[in-house]
């Protein structure tokens, strides 16, 4: 995905509709393609900038100006401090914010058009109660608004502020848009008449959200002929141990509701072949195409091609191998299983290779570039990746 100028993702929606959920998750998502990407979000500058006297419900009221002014105000410093943020190095910047009217949504527009830059509003629309309940629920112990309130009394509050938004609140006719309603029950896009590949793929992305938490197992195939001679790529068979292992992921698994993807190569096949699951073949899951050096050892390599083997130790992340293909490029192949793996309700086992699976648990776990072809992902072992608050925790299971 190519962006022509730096971009201001602007964040539209009444509070507890899930934005700084969806803006965690966009920046993620960016950040693993390589993006320089930060959040600004304006509930922290009004708590620096203001101290937590101005976190009750009053100072949300429309109708008392003082505070009106005082929220525009910081509104406005958080906007110009992304704004100096994107014009020093940053390349996307995400306002964190309510942005609930159009007089606000003119002002970001005509700020971002000053300083020649593009922008996008994200419309986070909800009315599905269980969802805003849970949403409540969450920032009434986790925001600093809150902190050692008495949570009854805090849920009043923040309910009262939520009254208060919604008196001035106005849904999005400002373009260019993406509208994501309920966490993936529909998307609605206005680019105003403008093609624009980058803001297609945003949506694509946001729309397959789920506001759901899910676990996600990756593992590796079970040990193949090729292992044991060292060679990659190619279309091996499992040894022995290879089969035991897939014997044992079914023992672990088969009693988890589950959604499992594999890769179309016959090792991944045969490792989900005792599995009781229905199998998802991804094209996408497939192993690092190594082009001109499939189904040689690395010493074969290293012989036959030393200028390849030392280009590739020199930048593996960048190398891509003559008719093949690099990590980076990986990187694109398999934002397809992201989006697969991120709409599923259920928790997900993927198995596939040993590169697509670095590049995957990068997603989720955030690792810099360089280092992710140098992740450690062994044989005969599971990655179980839970959502926490923060983002994503992982642990290694052993059998
Ligand atoms: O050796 C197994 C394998 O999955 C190969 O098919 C693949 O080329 C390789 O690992 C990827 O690992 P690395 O990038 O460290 O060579």
């Amino acid at each position: 995905m190519d962006l022509q100028t730096k971009l201001v993702v602007i964040m539209v929606g009444l509070p507890a509709r899930g934005k700084s959920f969806l803006a965690a998750k966009l920046q993620r998502y960016l950040a693993w393609q390589g993006y320089k990407i930060k959040i600004f979000n304006a509930g922290n500058y009004r708590r620096e900038i203001l101290g937590d006297k101005f976190s009750g419900s009053d100072f949300f009221n429309p109708n008392c100006e003082k505070f009106s002014k005082q929220r525009e105000e910081v509104a406005k410093k958080c906007f110009s401090n992304l704004i100096q943020w994107l014009k020093n190095n940053g390349e996307i910047a995400i306002y964190d914010a309510t942005n609930v009217t159009p007089k606000r949504r003119n002002y970001l527009a005509k700020e971002c058009q000053k300083s020649g830059l593009d922008y996008i509003f994200i419309e986070n629309i909800c009315d599905n109660q269980k969802i805003i309940d849970e949403i409540i629920g969450i920032k009434i112990k986790n925001s600093a608004d809150y902190e050692g309130k008495d949570e009854k009394w805090a849920k009043k509050d923040f309910e009262e502020r939520l009254r208060h938004y919604e008196k001035v609140y106005e849904s999005m006719s400002e373009i260019p848009y993406i509208k994501i309603f309920n966490f993936g029950e529909r998307i609605e896009k206005n680019f105003d008449g403008r093609t624009n590949i980058f803001f297609d793929e945003l949506a694509e992305f946001l729309g397959n959200l789920r506001f759901i938490k899910k676990n996600v197992y990756l593992t590796r195939h079970g040990e193949t002929f090729f292992n044991l001679e060292n060679k990659i790529g190619g279309d091996s068979l499992l040894t022995d141990s290879g089969v035991e292992y897939a014997k044992k992921l079914a023992d672990y698994f088969n009693d988890f509701d589950l959604t499992v993807f594999i890769s179309p190569k016959t090792r991944t096949i045969k490792t989900a072949e005792f599995l009781k699951h229905q199998k998802i073949k991804l094209e996408e899951l497939s192993e690092i195409n190594s082009g001109i050096c499939d189904s040689l050892s690395y010493e074969e390599i290293a012989e036959k091609f030393p200028k390849i083997y030392l280009d590739r130790k020199n930048d593996k992340f960048n190398f891509c191998y003559p008719k093949g293909e690099s990590y980076k490029m990986l990187i694109q192949r398999i934002k397809k299983v992201i989006f697969e793996v991120e709409r599923q309700d259920k928790n997900v086992v993927i198995i596939a290779h040993r590169a697509v699976n670095r590049c995957l648990f990068s997603y989720f776990i955030e690792t810099a570039q360089n280092d992710i072809p140098h992740i450690e992902m062994p044989l005969n072992k599971i990655i179980k990746i839970t959502p926490n608050k923060a983002f994503y925790n992982f642990e290694i299971l052993e059998f």
